[in-house]
C-alpha cells in the first residue's frame, strides 16, 4: 500500500476516534459492550465509566496474568480502560503506558487517570502513532498489550509494529491482545470502505497472515483462540463502534465474515548476549512525553536581569531550580527546587505558591530542556486559568551560565 494511502487511513481513524471521545457515550451500553467481551461488573466498577468506550473486542488483561510490579504497555489505548485496570493489578510499584495516535483520547485518558489519582509514572498515557517506532526503551516491557487496535494499523505498518512489540519486550516478556480477524477475504465493497476500516473491520488480517507477521517479528511461541464474541452484538445500536459495517452494499453478517481472537505471543528468554544486563531504568524514552505538549513559549530572561531583580526587588522574583540528581554543587542563591520529573503533576500546588510572583525564571543546566519545559508547562496553566499576576520566564544559560558569571559572588550565589 502507497504510503499516501497509510496516511489517508491513519488520520481518518485518528480524527474518527477523536471525535468519539470528545462526544458523549451512552454508559449503559458501553458497559454491555465491555460485558459482553469479558469485563467483569468489579472490572468496570474500578474505573470511570468514560475510560470504557465500548470500542474494544475482548479483554486481555483477564488474559494477561499481571503481577505486582510489572511493567505494561497498552497500543491504542482509547479512553484508558485496560491501562487503569492494568495499573490496579501491577500496583504503585508497577508501570502502565497507554499509546495513542488520538490527542483527544490521550487527553480522556488522562482525566480518567487523575479521576483516580493515578499518575506517570505509575500509569502514563503517551500521544503516537502505531505506525512510528515506539517511545519505549528496548528490553523494558514484561507485557504488551492490545485491544481491538492492530487491525487499524495500515497494512505497510503491521509488521514493523510486531518488531517493534518484540524490540521493547524483556526477555521471556508476553505480548497479549485481542484483535478483529477475518475468517475470508472480504467483499471489495467492504474492503474499500472507509467506514468499515476504521469501524475495524476493512483492515484485519486472516490467522495465517498474522501468524507470519509474528514469525518476522522474532515471536516463535503464540497461540490463537477464537473468543466467539458476539460482534454483531457490539456493533448494534451504534454507528462508529467497532466492527459495524455501515455503507457497503453486500450488507453482511459480520460474525459470518470477521471473528475476534485472542492472541498470546512471548518473546524467547533465550535472546541476545548482554540483553539481560541492560534493562533500562527507564521505560520511556523520553519522561516529558506522559504530558502534554507545551503551547506557550516563555521568553528568555537574563543574568543580569535577574541579578538586578534579586537586589532591586525581590518580591516580584522567583527564581526555579528544576534539577533532580544533577542538583550538586552551586546553585543560584534563594531559588526554590521543584524537579522537572514532577513538575506537571505539582502545577496546582505551584500556582499557588507564586501565582503572584511577577516574574518566574527557571532553570536547568543549561536552560535547554527542562527549564523552558517547566516554564512552558507553568505559562500554559497560567494561561488555562486567565492568571496575568505571573509570567514564566527562561533563565538564559541556565545555571552553567550564571555560575561562570556570577560564581564568586556569595549574594548571587549558593554553595551546597
Ligand atoms: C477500537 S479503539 C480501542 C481502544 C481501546 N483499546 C479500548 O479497548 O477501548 C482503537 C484505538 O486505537 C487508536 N489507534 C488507531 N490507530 C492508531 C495508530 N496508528 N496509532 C496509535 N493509535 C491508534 C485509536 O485512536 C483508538 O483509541
Amino acid at each position: 500500500m502507497p504510503d499516501i494511502l497509510a496516511n489517508y487511513l491513519t488520520k481518518a481513524v485518528a480524527d474518527a476516534y477523536g471525535e468519539k471521545a470528545i462526544s458523549s457515550s451512552d454508559n449503559t451500553y458501553t458497559r454491555e459492550v465491555a460485558q459482553s467481551v469479558g469485563y467483569t461488573d468489579k472490572e468496570m466498577d474500578s474505573i470511570p465509566a468514560s475510560a470504557n468506550m465500548g470500542v474494544g473486542c475482548g479483554s486481555p488483561v483477564a488474559a494477561a496474568n499481571l503481577k505486582q510490579g510489572e511493567t505494561v504497555v497498552d497500543l491504542g489505548s482509547g479512553g484508558g480502560i485496560d491501562v487503569l485496570i492494568a495499573a490496579a493489578k501491577v500496583g504503585t510499584q508497577g508501570k502502565v503506558i497507554g499509546l495513542d495516535i488520538s490527542p483527544e483520547m490521550i487527553s480522556l485518558a488522562r482525566r480518567n487517570a487523575n479521576a483516580q489519582g493515578i499518575k506517570p509514572p505509575h500509569a502514563s498515557f503517551v500521544e503516537t502513532s502505531l505506525a512510528e517506532p515506539l517511545p519505549i526503551a528496548s528490553h523494558a516491557v514484561d507485557c504488551v498489550l492490545s485491544n481491538c487496535v492492530i487491525n487499524l494499523v495500515p497494512s505497510t505498518a503491521k509488521e514493523d509494529l510486531l518488531k517493534e512489540v518484540h524490540r521493547i519486550l524483556k526477555p521471556g516478556g508476553r505480548f497479549v491482545l485481542d484483535d478483529i480477524i477475518t475468517k475470508q477475504r472480504l467483499p471489495d465493497d467492504v474492503k474499500e470502505d472507509l467506514t468499515s476500516y476504521i469501524n475495524c473491520i476493512s483492515g484485519s488480517i486472516q490467522v495465517d497472515e498474522y501468524k507470519i507477521l509474528l514469525q518476522k517479528a522474532g515471536f516463535n511461541d503464540f497461540q490463537f483462540r477464537e473468543t466467539k464474541n458476539d460482534l454483531k452484538k457490539i456493533c448494534s445500536g451504534v454507528n462508529n463502534a467497532c466492527t459495524s459495517s455501515s455503507g457497503p452494499k453486500s450488507i453482511f453478517n459480520v460474525n459470518d465474515w470477521v471473528a475476534s481472537y485472542q492472541i498470546t505471543a512471548s518473546k524467547s528468554v533465550n535472546v541476545e548476549e548482554g540483553v539481560k544486563q541492560n534493562v533500562p531504568d527507564s521505560v520511556l524514552l523520553r519522561w516529558w512525553d506522559a504530558y502534554p505538549k507545551i503551547k506557550s513559549s516563555p521568553a528568555a530572561i537574563s543574568p543580569e536581569y535577574v541579578s538586578k531583580l534579586m537586589k532591586e526587588s525581590a518580591q516580584d522574583l522567583a527564581v526555579i531550580d528544576v534539577r533532580r540528581y544533577d542538583r550538586v554543587g552551586d546553585h543560584v542563591r534563594g531559588s526554590d527546587n521543584w524537579p522537572a520529573q514532577t513538575f506537571y503533576d505539582d502545577l496546582p500546588k505551584f500556582l499557588e505558591k507564586y501565582r503572584n510572583t511577577r516574574v518566574v525564571a527557571f532553570y536547568c543546566g543549561s536552560s535547554s530542556g527542562r527549564g523552558p519545559r517547566c516554564a512552558g508547562w507553568y505559562q500554559d496553566h497560567l494561561n488555562e486559568t486567565a492568571i496575568t499576576t505571573s509570567t514564566a520566564y527562561v533563565l538564559q544559560g541556565g545555571v552553567k551560565a550564571w555560575l561562570a558569571k556570577y560564581g564568586n559572588d556569595d549574594a548571587l550565589v549558593e554553595r551546597d
